[in-house]
């Protein structure tokens, strides 16, 4: 998704601040960057097509001269990647420049509006419409800070703004509704951004804006504003705690493999959860007549995985549904008895924000399990449980989903403690703190097999990936990391429907993957084991390393270490990241930043 920064600086140039910033957000969208600053009372811009590095080299983002700018990363939604739809986007006059993430609504009236007026429109976004509005108020006798209060009130939809204006080269203002935004706060200056990983080398110091609210920062100030009034607001500073070596690749050669190898640390984080947020979950959980988990990509997996969880473990029924349908699916069941939970690494993906806000609206008991503990989600939710991974740079998510799973276990175990249908939760408590090791094992052991497997699928035109039970979801989830990082199609089911459909496409050496633990699926998983191969497919079986006759019945054998069902799918997923992870690299493909995908969505 598009990111944007912001910096006002005691000294310049601003260009390399922006730079290094806009570099920290490239997780959130990519297709072309841009930069504007303030240089002797006019406005230089820098932009293009491609990766950052890419635009860099013809652009030189370093020359931007002056001490106030503001950059962004686009991820197009209105307009195809190109230079003239690249942000900053400029007025008729060429003074005003507008970053933006998000979606404007209702863009087309105005801009309909605005060009009756005379103004003439250059790129096909939304954006753009914003300059020129800004414009319009400016031209009827308004400061900057009036001028764009009243173009807000004109705008609908979601909105992240960073905006200059030559006329005024000391200042930068912000607005935030339904996007990200956040200010940074220091003595060297003053910076804000999508997220705080973009300043993180100058302040740790920030202030979250809520909706609806305008900043005005200067090199030496800030001041925040209601956009309905007009009035000042306070808010209090936070110091958050993120180092610059948490969001360094830590030696590895991308972020996607550091994120992969940490998950013994990151899975040692997440055993620690606050206790009291636990209860306090578990409680509202406990009371419900009805509780959904939803979610969107990865964390819809371990929505499914934490379903088989909480029934499994506590006896609780719920229902996984992906974010982007639960409303039309099951909005009209929602209601003050039933629980909503919300699983996002990001806390800031549109489909689940709509869902909270729906949900919240029916008077559902919203609760969120995130990683970023000061993202929107947790502002809508009554209760949260963070995961404790540590940030997560690479777009696919690796660690953010164990930790994920880690948390829907441990909710279950508090489940079912409180409604004593365990007596002592000390047998499931043992087998959760020996996952580290055992994370830890897995990762070196399977590292020379998986390479292996990795140059035999290389070229393969499709691939099958089958689990049973809550290995499902782990079919699931190694799906989408081998498609969307190394493009080759790939289906995932639960191994039993394989024979109504899928074993149709099986040809002779088809590569069929098999999650399969030694857990109650096993017998069945055989079966289905079987019938793949007698129809010539080529069965890759990750399983059990004790198990014989699972080995004799491979093609191909992975041996896991013996491990208790309900915790094997977090023990499982880690050679199918690897897998997806060396099957990229083998391809020449960039597993950081897959084409078309984002971190975070953060449009419907
Ligand atoms: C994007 C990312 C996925 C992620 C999904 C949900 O599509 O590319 O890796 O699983 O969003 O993100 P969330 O932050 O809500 O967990």
């Amino acid at each position: 998704m598009c990111r944007i920064f912001a910096a006002a600086l005691a000294e310049g140039p601003v260009g390399p601040v922006l730079k290094a910033g806009l570099k920290r957000l490239e997780y959130g969208g990519y297709d072309s960057s841009g930069m504007a600053a303030v240089d002797q009372g006019k406005l230089q811009i820098k932009k293009g097509v491609g990766k950052l590095d890419e635009v860099d080299k013809s652009v030189k983002f370093d020359e931007l001269p002056g001490c106030i700018g503001i950059a962004h990363n686009r991820w197009a939604t209105h307009g195809y990647p190109s230079v003239t739809n690249a942000h900053p986007q400029v007025d008729c006059t060429g003074k005003i420049a507008v970053v933006h993430n998000g979606v404007i609504e209702n863009f087309f009236e105005i801009k309909e509006r605005l060009a009756e007026n005379g103004h003439e429109f250059k790129s096909r976004t939304d954006t753009e419409v914003i300059a020129h509005l800004i414009e319009d108020y400016i031209k009827k006798g308004m400061d900057f800070l009036n001028g764009t209060i009243n173009a807000m009130k004109d705008l609908r939809g979601s909105y992240a703004l960073a905006i200059l204006y030559s006329a005024e080269p000391n200042t930068v203002i912000l607005v935030k509704n339904e996007s990200p935004l956040m200010l940074g706060i220091s003595d060297e200056g003053n910076y804000a951004a999508s997220d705080a990983v973009a300043f993180v080398d100058h302040t740790n110091r920030i202030i979250h804006l809520e909706d609806g609210e305008l900043a005005v920062i200067t090199p030496k100030s800030y001041k925040i504003y209601r956009i309905s009034d007009g009035e000042s607001v306070n808010h209090e500073i936070e110091t958050v705690d993120i180092s610059v070596s948490d969001v360094d690749k830590g030696g590895y050669r991308h972020y996607m493999l550091k994120e992969i190898m940490e998950q013994p640390v990151a899975i040692s984080y997440a055993l620690n959860l606050q206790a009291q947020y636990l209860d306090v979950v578990s409680e509202l959980v406990r009371r419900s007549r009805i509780t959904y988990l939803i979610g969107a990509g990865s964390s819809y997996h371990s929505c499914m995985a934490g379903s088989y969880m909480l029934s499994q473990i506590s006896g609780m029924p719920t229902i996984p549904a992906v974010a982007s349908e639960f409303i039309q699916q099951f909005g009209k069941t929602l209601n003050p008895d039933s629980t909503t939970i919300l699983a996002s690494q990001s806390g800031e993906t549109a489909d689940v924000l709509k869902v909270a806000s729906y949900a919240r609206l029916k008077a559902s008991t919203v609760i969120s399990i995130t990683n970023v503990v000061s993202s929107t989600i947790t502002r809508l939710s009554r209760a949260y449980i963070v995961q404790q991974a540590g940030p997560e740079i690479g777009v696919a998510a690796t660690k953010t989903y164990t930790t994920q799973l880690l948390v829907y276990y441990q909710l279950a175990v508090e489940l079912a403690r409180k409604s004593g249908s365990i007596t002592e939760a000390n047998s499931y408590m043992k087998g959760l703190h020996e996952l580290p090791r055992l994370a830890e094992k897995v990762l070196e052991d399977v590292s020379e097999p998986v390479n292996r497997l990795a140059a035999e699928l290389k070229d393969a035109n499709h691939i099958f990936f089958l689990g049973r039970g809550i290995n499902t979801a782990t079919a699931y989830e190694g799906r989408l990391k081998m498609l969307e990082i190394s493009y080759i199609p790939s289906s995932a089911f639960s191994a039993g429907e394989s024979k109504h459909g899928p074993i149709a496409l099986i040809e002779n050496n088809s590569p069929v993957i098999f999650v399969a633990p030694d857990d109650t699926s096993r017998k069945v998983i055989m079966g289905n084991i079987m019938e793949i191969k007698a129809r010539g497919g080529k069965a890759i079986v990750f399983g059990d390393e004790n198990d014989s006759e699972l080995k004799q019945a491979s093609d191909e054998f992975i041996g896991m270490p013996q491990i208790d069902e309900m915790l094997s799918p977090i023990i499982y997923i880690l050679p199918l990241q690897l897998l997806a992870y060396n099957t990229a690299i083998l391809k020449g493909y960039d597993p950081d930043k897959p084409r078309n995908l984002a971190k975070s969505v953060t449009v419907l």
